[in-house]
């Protein structure tokens, strides 16, 4: 699958790095873990939302833009990401951060990616009703106008569907860049896990694979929202990327497989298995996860091998997307560990 011809603009080190989690194999007693470190995409501290910058980016540029808009939770990793992907490129941004999850405090809204959206000097906008999409995308489009209207020149990022996912781009490629990796170590891959939010991730992968004639699982954790509501957002998602594409040989409904049973009782409040997942990881590898996205795949992971998901013989690659200024915005809940 061709995708030079899409504008892009380089902001990660790639290829990240694919490593095996002997610790975690050994202490699970399941399947063979290896994990996919796009947690150091290296930029604002690493995370899948660089690999989508890259392509969104790409079209900001060829458009003649001097400023980037987006959105995104208060703790959004996109929106930090992009304040810093911005910095970079000499454009002005910015973010409207939508209150998403209840019952935070303090350092919910002033430390993690808030602190950093800051330090990359983004301009901030706050939207009080984060479960409304299209109201914040609509939101969006009034912060650019009134950037237009001051004789500036905005691209908008949007979240919600029916707006190109040129993000979604990033992971097609990074599944070839993952299979290329394994099939270099000779190592067959059976399955993989990530997290399941906007859907440019997982829809790419899906794509991605496919293109590349692997017949690799793809489970979708759902950190956004449940299982028959992000079932149907990644169709329309994974349709929209293969749109952009022109893929001849779309991906089949019966790929798209998600759980919602780490999902707790919603976007970014914790659960107990979140909190055992990541002490896990931390313990056995000296590894992070954070307590929004990567976490809850990573309880997914752990939750799956430890029912027999998978056989002893398999193969699952953990998609590390990043995350981990949140970190320091959940200290209440990551605290007790
Ligand atoms: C750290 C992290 N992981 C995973 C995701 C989910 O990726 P996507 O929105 O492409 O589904 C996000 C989305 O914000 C994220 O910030």
């Amino acid at each position: 699958m061709d995708l030079s011809t899409f504008p892009r603009t380089p902001l990660c080190r790639l290829p990240t790095p694919l490593e095996p989690l002997e610790n975690l194999t050994r202490v699970l007693g399941g399947p063979r873990l290896l994990i996919k470190r796009d947690d150091m995409t290296g930029l604002a501290m690493g995370g899948n939302k660089a690999r989508q910058l890259e392509f969104y980016l790409g079209q900001a540029l060829d458009q003649g833009a001097d400023t980037i808009v987006t959105t995104g939770a208060i703790q959004s990793n996109h929106a930090c990401m992009t304040a810093a992907a911005a910095a970079r490129l000499g454009l002005a941004c910015h973010i409207q951060l939508e209150t998403r999850v209840p019952g935070k405090g303090p350092e919910y809204a002033g430390t993690g990616n808030v602190l950093l959206d800051r330090m990359f000097g983004a301009i901030l906008h706050t939207f009080p009703e984060g479960e409304d999409e299209a109201a914040a995308d609509a939101a969006l489009d009034r912060i650019a106008e009134d950037v237009r209207r001051r004789g500036g020149r905005p691209y908008v990022v949007h979240l919600g569907l029916g707006h190109p996912p040129w993000g979604g781009l990033g992971y097609v490629d990074a599944a070839r860049e993952t299979t290329g990796q394994a099939d270099a170590l000779g190592i067959d891959v059976d399955a993989v896990v990530l997290a399941s939010g906007s859907g440019s991730t997982h829809g790419g992968m899906l794509i991605g694979l496919r293109a590349q004639g692997k017949d690799i699982g793809v489970h979708g954790v759902c950190v956004r929202r449940d299982k028959a509501s992000q079932r149907a957002r990644i169709i329309e998602r994974v349709g929209e990327i293969e749109s952009l594409l022109g893929v001849a040989d779309p991906v089949p409904e019966g790929d798209i497989l998600l759980t919602d049973d780490y999902l707790g009782p919603g976007y970014g409040q914790v659960t107990p298995e979140l909190l055992e997942a990541t002490s896990l990881l931390a313990r056995t590898e000296g590894l992070l996860a954070d307590p929004v996205y990567s976490g809850k795949a990573l309880a997914a992971l752990v939750g799956m091998a430890r029912d027999g998901v998978w056989s002893k013989d398999e193969t699952v690659v953990f998609l590390h997307t990043g995350g981990l200024p949140a970190i320091f915005a959940y200290a209440d809940a990551l605290g007790g560990l």
